[in-house]
């Protein structure tokens, strides 16, 4: 086959055998935003001038998107040579404030923000948040739309990661940073009160969880609601006076804290989220489920819901997929 080339502002960039059109450009040492590489945050939207995107490259976009021929540039392998365009991130982005910040756990971080203008979304969703130099990173949003200006974060700090360090360390209350629009399936949608719910998370993927919960009580969902919060040790939990002052005041909300590794009082759940989960509740069929946080365990539990009768269109699911910095 011949050499692929890509061309952006006239300059010509070589992409390597099995390298997708992001890894060619970071290659090439473009600054171009990106974070999950699995084409679901679409902070690496860009547009062909010439030659046709694969159709796989352009999953899950808008049809105006389509129609300008815009694509991920993390999930297009091309297979003719393309002319592209970096989108400026003013179509993307718009700026939030930072009105609070406190610390939920040792690791995690309740992060506010105030948007400049008022945005539509659902607790569960997600938005890719901007730094000065262009470093993207997703995170779920926690809260309820209330007036649509401010969403609320739990931001993890991992070790040596960029992001979150930052977030935790360096940002503070009063400065501003650019904010997408928020994406995703994983929410609360009314219609069907009375069917049963499992949400399962770890970690900070108690964002959205307790976003939906607070969503589908405010609808007065009429079914079962479980909530499994899972965590290696027990320090890495957070909100379980909360999560059971909102078990007492609702007779069918059901909140279990598990831990996996390490000492745990008697009231707390011992293994992992998901399967105590599934060795507890019976069979899941007609369930609604939402899984959130590692995407091991993310795509262990949706297997696990299918074996026990769950079926994979009533699967909502926020995967923390992490970017690596480097190419292989
Ligand atoms: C849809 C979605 C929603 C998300 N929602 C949330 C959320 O609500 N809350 C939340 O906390 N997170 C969430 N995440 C994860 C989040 O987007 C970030 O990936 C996470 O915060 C880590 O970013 P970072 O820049 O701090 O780490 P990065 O700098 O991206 O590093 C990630 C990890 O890789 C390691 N690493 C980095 N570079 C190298 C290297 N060269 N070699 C070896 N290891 C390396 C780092 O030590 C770190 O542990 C979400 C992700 C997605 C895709
Ligand atoms: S969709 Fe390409 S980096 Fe997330």
């Amino acid at each position: 086959m011949s050499q692929i080339i890509i061309t952006l502002n006239d300059r010509e960039i070589v992409c390597q055998e099995g390298d997708s059109v992001l890894d060619a450009l970071l290659r090439a040492g473009i600054n171009i935003p990106f974070s999950c590489r699995q084409g679901n945050c679409q902070s690496c939207m860009i547009r062909s001038l010439r030659g046709v995107p694969p159709s796989a490259a352009q999953t899950g976009l808008k049809d105006a998107q389509l129609h300008q021929h815009h694509f991920l540039a993390c999930l297009c392998y091309p297979q003719q040579s393309m002319t592209v365009s970096l989108t400026p991130a003013e179509a993307f982005f718009t700026e939030a404030r930072v009105i609070g910040k406190t610390l939920l756990n040792a690791e995690t971080m309740l992060l506010s923000l105030q948007c400049w203008e008022a945005l539509t979304y659902y607790a569960g969703q997600f938005v890719n948040l901007m730094r000065e130099d262009g470093l993207v990173r997703s995170y779920c949003i926690a809260n309820s739309r209330d007036d649509g200006y401010q969403l609320n974060f739990h931001i993890r700090r991992l070790a040596d990661g960029r992001f979150s360090q930052w977030v935790h360390q360096e940002l503070a209350v009063g400065d501003t940073l650019a904010i997408s629009e928020p994406r995703g399936l994983c929410y609360y949608l009314p219609g069907n009160p009375q069917q049963n719910i499992l949400l399962v998370g770890t970690g900070s993927g108690l964002a959205p969880l307790a976003g939906i919960v607070g969503d589908a009580l405010r609808h007065d969902h009429q079914g079962s609601i479980h909530l499994y919060h899972g965590s290696r040790e027990m320090d890495g939990l957070y909100w379980i006076d909360e999560m059971r002052t909102l078990a007492r005041r609702h007779a069918n909300f059901h909140y279990t804290p598990c831990v996996s590794r390490g000492d745990a009082p008697h009231t707390v759940a011992k293994g992992r989220a998901n399967e105590v989960a599934m060795s507890t509740l019976p069979s899941l069929r007609d369930w609604r489920i939402y899984l959130s946080g590692h995407p091991d365990m993310v795509n262990q539990a949706r297997r696990q819901a299918f074996l026990k009768g769950a079926a994979f269109p009533d699967m909502y699911v926020d995967a923390f997929h992490v970017a690596s910095s480097t190419l292989d």
